[in-house]
């Protein structure tokens, strides 16, 4: 699971469901146990894709189409991946990143009709990589949409698409673990932040020490 010397692990899920709480954790149980870890997210990541992330998070929920979205978030990639973690990769170090590709098979490639193989087509032209490790925190939609809500900020257009699109995006990620079994590992995110952060640990650990002896 190399690229460069650097391992890439990356969290997915509905909104609201606890990523980037699980990934700031885990990024503090590996630092504590002397790893170099970047904590980084999607959209966004480097100076420029933190500007596109205001175009696409902000405003109406019908402010761009769908494939407009497609190459939005896979510009905002495409600079994320050059500026930030191929560099991180490739000084050794482990790279969480806050959602990748994946959210974009999902929220683009099945919220407004079937754009999927498109999204994967630019994915292969453009990015052409994938994390070593997926850990998807599964949850019920509604308890995520509560959670979502409950931060209060400008950043809700995704959230704006209502209850019915976490539902189906739920189900897409689920669907999506089953597609890349290698890659991805499921985490039942309904549970008191400590627990689901010892399972993350426990799980990432596993597979960090497969890769030393792979
Ligand atoms: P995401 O990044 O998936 O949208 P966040 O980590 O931002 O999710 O969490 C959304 C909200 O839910 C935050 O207010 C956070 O403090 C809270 N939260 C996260 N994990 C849990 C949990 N296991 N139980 C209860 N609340 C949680
Ligand atoms: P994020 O900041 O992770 O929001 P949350 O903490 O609520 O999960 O992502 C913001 C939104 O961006 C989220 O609703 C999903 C959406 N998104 C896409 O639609 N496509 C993408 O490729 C990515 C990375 C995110």
């Amino acid at each position: 699971m190399t690229d460069g010397r650097g391992v890439f692990l990356s969290f997915e899920g509905i909104d609201g469901s606890g990523k980037s709480t699980q990934a700031r954790h885990l990024a503090e149980s590996l630092r504590a146990l002397g790893r170099d870890v970047v904590l980084t997210r999607e959209p966004g990541g480097s100076p420029g894709a933190e500007e596109i992330r205001r175009l696409v998070l902000e405003g109406d929920p019908d402010r761009w189409s769908a494939e407009t979205e497609i190459l939005l978030f896979t510009a905002a990639r495409r600079d994320h991946l050059e500026r930030t973690i191929q560099p991180a990769l490739d000084a050794g170090r482990i790279v969480i990143c806050d959602r990748f590709a994946d959210s974009t098979r999902m929220y683009q490639g099945l919220s407004r009709g079937d754009l999927r193989a498109l999204v994967d087509q630019l994915h292969r032209l453009m990015i052409g990589r994938e994390p070593d490790l997926t850990v998807l925190i599964d949850m019920d939609p509604d308890v995520g949409l509560a959670r979502a809500k409950g931060r209060q900020g400008t950043e809700e257009r995704f959230e704006d698409f209502g209850p019915d699109l976490q539902r189906r995006m739920r189900a897409g990620f689920l669907a999506l673990a089953g597609e890349f079994p290698a890659r991805f590992r499921v985490i039942d995110g309904a549970r008191p932040v400590a627990e689901v952060a010892a399972a993350v640990l426990q799980t990432v650990q596993a597979a960090l020490a497969e890769r030393a002896d792979g």
